[in-house]
C-alpha cells in the first residue's frame, strides 16, 4: 500500500499498526496501547462537545445528516461563543472519532451523530454519555480498588445521589430497548398484565409494558430519593395512574407472592454481587404467578470474556464504583435462573449493546421457595 502524506488516510497502515516493514524483525503493533491512551481523551472530547451543544447547534441549522458539511469552525465558534482555534481542534477530534462529517474545512452531522448525539435524536444517548462510566474519580483510583477489594468512595455511600442522574441519563436508551423487546416478549399481546419493576430507576421496562397494554398495572420499586424519577417519567408517558410506587430496598421491600405476570430486574443484579443477584432472582420467582415471566436485563459476560468486550467493561465499571459490583457472567445467570426453577430461557438483544434474559415460571411448579436458602449478605 502506498504511503500517504495525509494523516487521515493513514489510519490503517501507520507503523504503530503494521510495524516497520523494512526491518528484519517486526515488533508487535503498539496500536492497542495508543487506542487506550486516546480513549481517555476521546471520552472527554465527546462530553465537551455535548456540553457545548455542538451537535444540537449543527442539527438546528437543518442540514441533512450525511449531506455535504456546511459550517466552518469560526462560524460555529461565533454561534457557540467559544474560541475558534480550540473548537476547530475539538471538531477535528470528533471527525477522527467518526462522530462528525468533515470536508474542505467544513463540518456537519453524520448519521450516527444525528441519531445518537442530538437531544432530539431518534435514539439519543446525549444524557447517557457523561454518566455512563460512573464517577470518574473512581477510575483514577482503580489500582487501589483492586488492591483493597473495594473502592475508597463507593456509590453505596450515597446511592440516591449517584443513581438519580444515572437513571435520568440511561432512561431513553433503556426505554428504547424495553419497547423494542416487545417484538420478542410480546407483552402487548397480554390482556392486563401486572408488572413488578424492582430497582426501576425511571421505570423504562414498566413504562414499555404499560404503554403496550392499556389495562396493565405496575408496582414500581426503587430507593427513596430515586423513585421520584419514576414518578416523573411515568407521568410524562401518561401511565402514572396505573402505577403504585413502592420505595425501599429491593432485598426487603414487601412483595405479594404470586402476584405478578412480569417481574423486571433491569441492570440491578450486576451491582449486588453473586449472593445479592441470586437473592433478587429468588424474589422475582416468589413474586411471579405460574407462567409469569422474569425479564433480567444486564451486561452478560460471554464464556470467553473477549467475545463480549462491552459487557466486560460494564462489569469493570461497576466494580470500580460499588462495594459488591461484579462482571456478571451469562453462564452464572443461566445456572441461577435454572436453580431457582425458571424454564424456557431466552437471551434477547433488543437493541445494540442491550441484553435481557427472559425466563418463565412453569405452570403449577412443585418447587419450594428457593430464596429461603440464600442470604442477602
Ligand atoms: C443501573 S440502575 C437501573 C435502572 C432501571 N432498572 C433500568 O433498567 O434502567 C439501578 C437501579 O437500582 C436502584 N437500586 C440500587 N440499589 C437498590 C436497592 N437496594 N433497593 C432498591 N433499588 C435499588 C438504583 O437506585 C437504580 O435506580
Amino acid at each position: 500500500m502506498a504511503d500517504s502524506p495525509y494523516p487521515e488516510l493513514k489510519k490503517s497502515h501507520v507503523p504503530e499498526r503494521m510495524g516497520r516493514p523494512w526491518t528484519d524483525h517486526k515488533p508487535p503493533p503498539s496500536a492497542p496501547v495508543w487506542a487506550v491512551i486516546s480513549g481517555f481523551g476521546s471520552f472527554h472530547v465527546l462530553v465537551a462537545a455535548l456540553e457545548l451543544g455542538v451537535f444540537d447547534t449543527l442539527a438546528d441549522r437543518g442540514a441533512d445528516p450525511g449531506g455535504p458539511p456546511e459550517v466552518a469552525a469560526p462560524e460555529l465558534a461565533r454561534e457557540l461563543r467559544v474560541s475558534a482555534l480550540h473548537l476547530e481542534a475539538l471538531l477535528d477530534s470528533l471527525a477522527v472519532l467518526g462522530l462528525l462529517e468533515r470536508a474542505g474545512g467544513r463540518y456537519g452531522l453524520n448519521d450516527a451523530a444525528a441519531r445518537y448525539l442530538t437531544r432530539d435524536g431518534a435514539a439519543s444517548m446525549a444524557s447517557l454519555v457523561p454518566v455512563a462510566p460512573g464517577p470518574l474519580e473512581n477510575w483514577s483510583g482503580l489500582a487501589d480498588t483492586i488492591r483493597a477489594g473495594r473502592p475508597a468512595e463507593p456509590i453505596d455511600d450515597d446511592p440516591a445521589g449517584f443513581y438519580r442522574p444515572l437513571v435520568e441519563g440511561t432512561f431513553a436508551t433503556m426505554l428504547r430497548a424495553a419497547t423494542r423487546a416487545d417484538l420478542q416478549v410480546r407483552y402487548s399481546a397480554m390482556a392486563a398484565p401486572r408488572v413488578l419493576d424492582l430497582g426501576a430507576g425511571g421505570a423504562p421496562w414498566a413504562i414499555a409494558v404499560l404503554k403496550a397494554c392499556p389495562e396493565a398495572t405496575a408496582v414500581i420499586n426503587d430507593l427513596d430519593g430515586v423513585v421520584e424519577v419514576a414518578r416523573r417519567t411515568t407521568a410524562e408517558h401518561g401511565v402514572a395512574d396505573r402505577c403504585e410506587f413502592r420505595p425501599g430496598d429491593f432485598h426487603t421491600v414487601e412483595i405479594e407472592p404470586g402476584g405478578y405476570d412480569i417481574t423486571v430486574l433491569g441492570h440491578v443484579c450486576r451491582t449486588e454481587g453473586p449472593d445479592g443477584a441470586r437473592h433478587l432472582i429468588a424474589r422475582a420467582w416468589e413474586a411471579l404467578r405460574p407462567e409469569g415471566r422474569l425479564v433480567l436485563a444486564d451486561y452478560f459476560v460471554a464464556p470467553e470474556p473477549q467475545w463480549s468486550p462491552h459487557c466486560v467493561h460494564m462489569g469493570m465499571a461497576m466494580m470500580a464504583s460499588t462495594i459488591h459490583g461484579f462482571p456478571i457472567a451469562a453462564a452464572q445467570v443461566v445456572d441461577w435462573l435454572r436453580d431457582a426453577g425458571f424454564e424456557f430461557l431466552r437471551l434477547l438483544e433488543p437493541i445494540g449493546h442491550q441484553y435481557a434474559y427472559v425466563a418463565c415460571k412453569p405452570p403449577r411448579s412443585s418447587r419450594g421457595a428457593p430464596w429461603q436458602n440464600i442470604s442477602t449478605r
